[in-house]
């Protein structure tokens, strides 16, 4: 199983979660299993709900988890439908959620969508098949500006200018169609030890805006404290700083922070201070231990933030 995607900070998961006995609780990002199942174990009573768009996930996840019957549901939906998905399984508050952010190993290491610059397959990166525009239709439609414009805002790419008009150039000869092609085209006249970093930003750009990473986790991040009982805990691990931002963020502007003194008339009007509805539990990002990362390195860019639930 651990072959799937071994869980990224699972022990810290757990304990911010807090789990009680019984009660409903929701894996954002289901993946593999990994955190679900532990859920399922952590208690005897409680119900899992996952959320993945995913076929695959869904599948593996679905028989790695068909031993605890009706205490897990699957909902093969993007988390960004959180509300309206929860009210047609007839569930109006939820007393927890987990949200794993990105990508699982195996949908990195596999060649069906596209996802790693390394392995040559058709350029896609789509997570949910039942979008309408891949990365390659991106590649091949978007205008030179547009494409600066995801490479910088999604990859926060310092070259976004110069790459989005070699990718314009080369596409008006001949279609790029795969992930090594887009890679050889952005990586043209690059420095060799600055090719890795370049393409993982563009990679990750495009994978954003593919899937609509940003919107979707606000969207989520906003109906989650709505559901969420008094008390309940919201856990999100993140990957990159973009998504981390939002988080951080959002819990901020829905916590009470202590402001310094000169900043409390701006922030006032921003924040209602009586309508706090979340208290954050990590001041700081929780991120793994030395050990975690040795043995798994994909963990090393996590962060992990939580918030509870308060005001009900
Ligand atoms: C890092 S993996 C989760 C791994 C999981 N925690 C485990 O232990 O196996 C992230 C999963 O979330 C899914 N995902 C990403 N964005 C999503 C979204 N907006 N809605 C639903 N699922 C999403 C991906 O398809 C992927 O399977």
């Amino acid at each position: 199983m651990g072959e799937y995607h071994t869980p990224v900070m699972l022990p810290e998961v757990l304990e911010q979660l807090a789990m009680r006995t019984d009660g409903v609780y929701i894996d954002a990002t289901l993946g593999g299993g990994g955190y679900a199942e532990a859920m399922l174990l952590a208690s005897n009573n409680a119900r899992v709900v996952g959320f993945d768009t995913d076929p695959a996930a869904q599948a593996f996840a679905t028989e790695r988890l068909q031993t605890f019957g009706e205490r897990f549901i699957l909902i093969k939906e993007n988390f960004a439908k959180l509300k309206e998905a929860l009210a047609r399984e007839g569930i109006a508050h939820i007393d927890g959620v987990v949200y794993d952010l990105g990508v699982s190993s195996h949908q990195l290491d596999t060649t069906s969508i596209g996802l790693s610059y390394r392995i040559e397959a058709p350029l896609d990166m789509r997570l949910d098949p039942r979008l309408a525009i891949s990365a390659k239709e991106i590649i091949a439609e978007y205008d030179e500006q547009e494409l600066k414009r995801i490479f910088r805002k999604y990859g926060e790419e310092p070259y976004s200018g110069p790459i989005a008009r070699k990718i314009v150039q080369a596409r008006a000869t001949q279609p790029i169609e795969t992930t090594t092609k887009l890679a050889a085209v952005i990586t043209e006249g690059i420095r060799e030890d600055k090719k890795n970093e370049t393409l993982s930003r563009i990679f990750q750009a495009l994978r954003i805006e593919v899937n609509r990473e940003l919107e979707n986790l606000e969207s989520s991040l906003e109906q989650a404290v709505e559901l969420l009982a008094g008390g309940g805990r919201m856990v999100v691990v993140a990957y990159h700083s973009l998504e981390d931002r939002i988080v951080k963020e959002f819990f901020k502007q829905e916590s009470a922070p202590e402001f310094g003194a000169g900043e409390v008339k701006a922030l006032k009007e921003r924040v209602d201070l009586s309508r706090a509805r979340l208290r954050v539990l990590t001041k700081k990002p929780l991120t793994p231990s030395e050990e975690e990362i040795a043995r798994n390195p994909r963990a090393r860019s996590a962060k992990l933030r939580a918030a509870e639930r308060i005001g009900r």
